[in-house]
């Protein structure tokens, strides 16, 4: 079984579909423990509801940004945390965490990387107004949403689409995509060259856009 770690920022929507998920046996996984920075996120009320264990650690507690990854990567090393979980987290990692699970430490992203990587994508992709859209799931390097892309989901993008509406049709997308790059990974189905994600489906590779689950 999986162990999983947590980082979220905010409302943890995403965090839910991976605890559902687990709950209705498609995922082998289990969630050793949540971090946040932000001691408001609806998150921590969704661990408390499952019993998982939740950790507010905020950046200003500490003496550097190298001090706070190294801190959060100790937390997860000590609760043998094999697989870290970027569900909604709000900041670029440091290099401290990522060293310690490169290629082990995955992110959603909500647009089609390389587009409109960093904040509010759903936002630049309704302004830039392109026709599709949709969401990423990538292993975390350095950059900012750079590193290996594992699964993407496409969706349109209307002309009268507002942040709003693109954010909605996007996200059930990213509750699909999530859990099933994890449930890969698990299934050791997932190997890395350099920038490329080789995924053993068994199938075709293109089931990695929009998967039929
Ligand atoms: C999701 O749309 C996720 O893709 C996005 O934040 C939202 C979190 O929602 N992440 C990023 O923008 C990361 N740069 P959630 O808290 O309900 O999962």
């Amino acid at each position: 079984m999986l162990t999983l770690g947590v980082l979220a920022s905010g409302r943890g929507s995403n965090f839910q579909s991976i605890i559902d998920s687990i709950e209705s046996g498609f995922l082998d996984a289990k969630t050793a423990v949540l971090i946040t920075d932000n001691p408001d996120a609806y998150a921590i009320e969704r661990a408390k509801k499952h019993n998982i264990e939740s950790l507010v650690l905020k950046p200003r507690d500490f003496a550097d940004k190298n001090a706070y990854y190294s801190y959060i990567a100790g937390e997860f090393k000590k609760r043998g945390v094999e697989l870290v979980i970027l569900a909604g987290f709000m900041r670029v990692v440091g290099k401290a965490l990522i060293e310690q699970y490169r290629n082990k430490t995955m992110n959603i992203h909500p647009a089609l990387l390389p587009s409109f990587p960093g904040l509010h994508g759903q936002k630049q992709a309704a302004d830039y107004s392109v026709k599709i859209s949709g969401c990423t799931v990538h292993f975390v390097d350095e950059g900012m949403d750079t590193g290996p892309i594992i699964i993407q989901a496409a969706v349109p993008s209307y002309h009268d689409d507002t942040e709003d509406t693109l954010s909605e049709r996007i996200l059930k997308q990213e509750h699909r995509i999530f859990p099933y790059a994890i449930k890969l990974y698990s299934e050791g189905r997932i190997s890395v060259k350099g920038r490329k994600v080789i995924v053993n489906v068994g199938r075709d590779d293109a089931l990695l856009i929009n998967p039929p689950f």
